[in-house]
């Protein structure tokens, strides 16, 4: 069997790490019927601390390509993609290409695949935030609608697809290939110290003496919807500020969320913030486990905090992961953008000393291998022709 995996963003390597390791043991296990993969870094991600850092510390090694696509407009980072993986694919004509999760290098790849009549798997289908104002959204949609095999989270995502009349042989309920990877993590013993984790990425603030477990707050934002409106983004900042009063916040930036901070001269207006360069896997997984509570608007955050049993507030105005929420048995809770929502929910999870780790059904560290089960089982099957006449 030929495999292509094929990764854009931080996010994503997380989310091939843990196949990428199950391939390597099926291949050293099954000498006699390896499968001949390839894993391509669209180049989305290319910084060092998102990109070739991460594949370090995720402990996969580099990618086989880069096809170095960069930043730029969604039309052009989407084209540039498109262009390049479809060479690949057509001198490589996989038996199956896997995407995972919902960035640009994900829609790019699923459309470019389907279109030489190769088979696409997608790794985390069926999420739905039901706001076509986010990208992810879009990304997310169409490629569910393409893909040859739609590999599901949970029971909600297999019923979001159902719903939009993907049929039942395009659907496997597989669980969550990011907490493999955090599963991984964990019996890596690589937790480290907050405070040396701080000091080492140091970017703007004061250092704290110290920082007591459960007795610091941890932020993320980087969606367009957080960051790229000054105003938006200056309410959520200065709220976050006053809140580092009450205990140390740490904030690693993720560039983009850096650049659009400094252009509105923030970082020098929020003083108690403690801002750090981005921070790798390990790093991040070791600062939500000692965390009283994590403000983020990332997905994959959410869901580490819910199975790391930490609290969590999302500051967005929805979410495709309810399962994590507490009204689901999750730690946490969606409250938008607005200060005073920010405030009361922060308050509300630093006061709850009642949260528990909580592992949807299938969240079980054992998604990759069920993953490469089914790619195996299928890999001779005819790709599935949603326009074949009758
Ligand atoms: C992308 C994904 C988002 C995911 C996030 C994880 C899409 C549409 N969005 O958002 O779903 O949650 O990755 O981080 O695919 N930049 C750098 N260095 C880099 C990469 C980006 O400086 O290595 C800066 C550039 O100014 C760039 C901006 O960040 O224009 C945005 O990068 P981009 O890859 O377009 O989207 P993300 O915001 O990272």
């Amino acid at each position: 069997m030929k495999l292509l995996l094929v990764v854009g963003t931080r996010p994503n390597f997380v989310k091939a790490a843990p196949l990428v390791r199950a391939i390597e043991h099926h291949n050293s296990t099954n000498p006699s019927n390896p499968i001949d993969w390839r894993l391509v870094h669209t180049g989305q991600h290319y910084d060092d601390a998102l990109s070739a850092a991460l594949f370090r510390d995720l402990g996969i090694g580099e990618p086989h390509q880069n096809l170095n696509v960069g930043s730029g407009t969604h039309g052009e980072q989407t084209g540039r993609t498109m262009m390049a993986i479809e060479e690949m694919l057509q001198e490589m004509r996989p038996d199956w290409t896997v995407v995972f999760g919902d960035v640009n290098a994900t829609l790019a790849v699923a459309i470019t695949a389907k279109k030489l009549c190769l088979k696409v798997a997608h790794v985390e289908a069926g999420l739905r935030s039901h706001d076509w104002t986010m990208p992810e959204e879009i990304n997310r949609v169409v490629t569910d609608r393409i893909a040859d095999l739609n590999f599901a989270t949970t029971d909600g995502a297999i019923e979001n697809l159902r719903r939009e009349g993907i049929e039942e042989d395009r659907l496997a309920l597989v669980g969550n290939i990011m907490i493999d990877s955090l599963d991984y993590w964990n019996a890596s013993g690589q937790e480290s110290d907050p405070l040396s984790i701080v000091e080492e990425s140091l970017l703007a603030g004061e250092l704290p003496q110290f920082l007591p477990p459960r007795g610091f707050a941890l932020c993320t934002l980087h969606r367009p919807a957080t960051v790229d409106d000054p105003v938006v983004l200056t309410e959520i900042v200065e709220m976050l500020d006053s809140l580092a009063e009450r205990m140390p916040l740490i904030m690693p930036l993720h560039p983009r969320t850096e650049n659009r901070l400094r252009a509105a001269g923030l970082i020098e207006r929020t003083t108690r913030i403690v801002y750090t360069r981005p921070l790798s896997h390990s790093q991040i997984l070791s600062m939500v486990q000692d965390a009283a509570v994590v403000l983020t608007d990332s997905g994959g955050l959410q869901e580490e905090c819910c199975v790391l049993g930490r609290p969590f507030v999302v500051l967005r105005w929805n979410t495709e992961r309810p399962e994590t929420l507490r009204q689901y048995g999750g730690t946490g809770e969606v409250c938008g953008t607005d200060a005073m929502s920010i405030r009361d929910a922060f308050h509300r999870a630093i006061l709850d000393h009642k949260t528990r780790p909580h592992r949807p059904d299938y969240w079980d560290g054992e998604t990759a291998p069920r993953i490469l089960s089914w790619l195996i089982e299928l890999a001779s099957e005819q790709p599935y022709l949603a326009a074949q006449p009758t």
